[in-house]
């Protein structure tokens, strides 16, 4: 009779999701959230945005859109037709069958994970928590988090993991700008605490997403997601340490990776720059490093990872003060132009990123520094608001260096090379059009 319960509640749930009958709700609504929002209330569910930032719940409502990889008009549209709405009223839990959780896991003052948005969000959930609910922790964070803090918070209800409610760990992969890999055709891992809520889950995310892996737990799933992320933090600064001493041997580091690149097999091509950034690469390796301790243990080659990549900013700096010193210019008073400050190319994200390091070096080496970035109209730098500039043809002639911290591809790389003294180039945007005297490459 029991079983026969428990078999009901989550065939009743995987029924309502089959038949797109399901409510869910998103708790969240950043770069992670409000995409997976839009594209589940694409694919006929219907949808609730749930955030703290009222702002952004009005953004919503009102159909604008402040991520870039939602398609314009989309968000609208789904408004309208009332497929998707947002509201700081948690209370709306009471009434969904599904919640992904897409909450931010930053560092505290310490540099230690700062889990309180998923601690924050696990009781809300709890608190309207009800039989034939699925959970699912989207939010990058170390192993152990879901089972350790989130069920425990969730079965003080009264309530029995995947028997009345279910549980997953389901980490987001979404990049960005990436043209290329969207929600849909990049594969989706699942780790529930017991096998019947990763069927469950499996039958949320498969109505959108092309392949679905199901691991063996929580756990499972919260490692592979910082083994990913670390994947990336250590081969960036394996090529970052060859590249310094690449210039020290006078080899062409880029032309070394498109070199090994030809191989079809065991290699996979990262390339210098003047560090990382973002809300993943930087801060995700911390997380298990942190978690690690816990167990006795040192990891080192996440741990000189993070070091080799933090000390890009100052090893670009050095350099773009040797490249001035050759023009026999001073860096302090000289006239830089950093180009691009968000982490990475064609986005508008400038958290972590490395130009906010590059812009505070140089002013703490009295350069006169700007910065010009498209995506980026204006920003705080050490609590002053900076106003990205205009990249006029004087500009460009007057400047003593261009510092391309990134290379957005809209940039007229070409016009920069004819006209500027000097140019400082750390992403190897210009190796295409040649090599130049004027044109330093990291
Ligand atoms: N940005 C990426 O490229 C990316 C990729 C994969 C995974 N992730 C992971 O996804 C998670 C979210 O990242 P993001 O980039 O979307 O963050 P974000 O800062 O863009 O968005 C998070 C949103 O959550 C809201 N929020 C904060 N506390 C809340 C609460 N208690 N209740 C409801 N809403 C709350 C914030 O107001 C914000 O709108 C993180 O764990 C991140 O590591 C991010």
């Amino acid at each position: 009779m029991l079983k026969l319960t428990h078999m009901k509640t989550s065939e009743t749930l995987i029924a309502k999701l089959k038949t797109k009958k399901a409510r869910i709700a998103v708790i969240g609504l950043g770069y992670v959230g409000l995409p997976l929002a839009v594209e589940k209330a694409k694919m006929g569910f219907s949808v609730v945005g749930l955030d703290v930032n009222k702002a952004r719940v009005d953004m919503v409502n009102k159909g604008e859109c402040y991520i870039p990889d939602v398609v314009d008009g989309a968000l609208a549209e789904l408004v309208k037709t009332k497929k998707l709405r947002a509201t700081l009223d948690f209370s709306v839990l009471k009434k969904v069958d599904a919640i992904c959780i897409c909450v931010p896991t930053p560092l505290d003052e310490n540099k230690d994970p700062d889990i309180s948005y998923i601690e924050a969000t696990t009781k809300q959930v709890a608190k309207y928590l009800h039989k034939g609910q699925l959970v699912s922790l989207e939010s990058t964070t170390y192993p152990g988090t879901t089972e350790e803090i989130m069920l425990p918070e969730l079965e003080k209800t009264g309530l029995k993991v995947g028997k009345d409610f279910f549980l997953v760990f389901s980490p987001e992969r979404v990049d960005p700008g990436n043209k290329q890999f969207n929600l849909k055709n990049t594969p989706k891992v699942i780790g529930g605490v017991t096998k019947t809520c990763s069927e469950v889950a499996r039958n949320l995310y498969g109505q959108i997403i092309d392949n679905i892996m199901i691991v063996s737990s929580p756990k499972v799933a919260e490692m592979e997601k910082l083994l990913e992320n670390i994947y990336r933090s250590v081969n960036i600064a394996l090529v970052n340490e060859l590249a310094m001493l690449c210039r020290k041997m006078k080899i062409d580091m880029w032309e070394v990776v498109d070199a090994a690149a030809t191989k079809p097999y065991g290699f996979m091509p990262f390339y210098p720059g003047p560090g990382i950034g973002g809300h993943c690469i930087p801060l995700d390796p911390i997380y298990l490093s942190w978690k690690a301790k816990k167990y006795g243990f040192n990891t080192e080659v996440i741990e000189l990872a993070a070091r080799i990549n933090e000390d890009m900013p100052e090893y670009v700096i050095r350099l773009v003060k040797d490249a001035l010193a050759g023009k026999k210019k001073n860096i302090e008073g000289a006239k830089v132009v950093l180009l691009g400050m968000a982490y990475k190319k064609d986005i508008n994200d400038w958290r972590e990123s490395p130009a906010i390091k590059l812009f505070e070096i140089l002013k703490k080496y009295k350069a006169n520094v700007v910065y010009h970035d498209p995506f980026i109209p204006s920003l705080k730098i050490e609590g002053k608001a900076e106003r990205s500039v205009k990249l006029t043809d004087s500009l460009i002639k007057s400047a003593d260096c261009l510092l391309i911290a990134t290379n957005h591809t809209c940039f007229d790389y070409k016009k920069m090379i004819k006209n500027a003294k000097l140019i400082v180039d750390t992403r190897g945007a210009t190796r295409k059009f040649g090599k130049f005297k004027n044109v330093e490459v990291l």
